[in-house]
């Protein structure tokens, strides 16, 4: 596994416990190594979870390139070692590789058009996992929270205790989705084999500010949550508008993920007082 102390190999690392894993991260693996492979095939795995990646969507509007060197380039030296051992390859990906002028959810045969750095970069990821390692299935996710590491949902109760009142976007749709329910339906696919691309959110969508006022309502904060626009809060990386992605897939492998809320009230449960880096 890629990515092993992020937000999401850290959920993995808990749920696939039972497994025999090989943890891969920085420091001693570094995705812009060359050699960053040895390590895969070194371990020789019947399946490689790829989570590892440039995840700083604005700061990779600064440096495109650092973001293409470690989710393209690297995706693809991870790819070609995966394949040269055989393995499966399980690459996450995201909902940031399209342009979200949609209007209904995303399936996966839908044409992606990124309209950020990270985006674009994550996108390339794709192409090169696919066309490197034939066994290999593309998940891509979205809005995605976690126990570990920083995110919206610790962002807004953060925000809550210092002030009066928060401003959140009302014009960004999407599928927030909980780290250790994505964590879990990776460990059913990795007992599948379903390959291609596949979109795996928590189900329902809402806005950044439904989200928020949501997070508020069940975590007992009495704080106002005003709407704003985008145009409200320019930040260096353009974000997809609508970015829902179809569960249709997923329903159709037999699968189903929780709602968004129901997530949202597990991690509430769980990780509210947690400070955890
Ligand atoms: N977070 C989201 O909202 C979201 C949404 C959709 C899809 N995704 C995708 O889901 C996956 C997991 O995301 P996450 O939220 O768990 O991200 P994360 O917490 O940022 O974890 C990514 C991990 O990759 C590591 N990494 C960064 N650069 C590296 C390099 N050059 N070589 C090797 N490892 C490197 C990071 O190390 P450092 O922390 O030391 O940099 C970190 O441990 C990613 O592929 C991401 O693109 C995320």
């Amino acid at each position: 596994m890629t990515g092993a102390q992020g937000q999401l190999g850290t959920d993995l690392q808990q749920v696939l416990r039972g497994h025999q894993l090989t943890l891969l991260d920085l420091p001693t693996f570094d995705l812009t190594d060359r050699d960053c492979g040895r390590l895969i095939t070194d371990a020789a795995p019947d399946v490689v979870i790829h989570a590892g990646a440039h995840t700083d969507v604005d700061g990779a509007e600064h440096n495109p390139a650092l973001a293409m060197a470690i989710n393209a380039d690297g995706t693809e030296r991870v790819a070609r070692a995966a394949a040269q051992v055989g393995a499966r390859l399980i690459y996450i990906s995201t909902d940031y590789v399209f342009d979200g002028r949609g209007t209904r959810p995303y399936v996966e045969t839908d044409q992606p058009n990124p309209v950020s750095a990270y985006g674009a970069s994550k996108c390339a990821g794709e192409e090169r996992a696919l066309a490197c390692c034939e066994n290999t299935l593309v998940v891509r996710t979205a809005w995605l929270y976690g126990l570990r590491g920083k995110n919206f949902v610790k962002t807004m109760l953060q925000l809550a205790a210092e002030r009066p009142c928060l401003k959140v976007v009302a014009d960004q749709q999407g599928c927030p989705t909980f780290a250790e329910d994505l964590a879990c339906m990776i460990e059913k696919l990795v007992a599948h084999q379903v390959r291609g691309i596949l979109h795996v959110t928590n189900e329902g969508h809402c806005t950044w500010h439904e989200f928020a006022t949501e997070i508020m309502r069940r975590s007992g904060q009495k704080v106002p949550v005003e709407p704003i626009t985008t145009a409200d809060m320019p930040r260096p990386a353009k974000r997809p508008a609508y970015s829902v992605l179809s569960a249709e897939r997923l329903h159709h492998l037999g699968f189903r993920m929780p709602s968004w809320q129901d997530g949202l009230q597990r991690f509430l449960n769980t990780g509210i007082n947690s400070k955890s880096a």
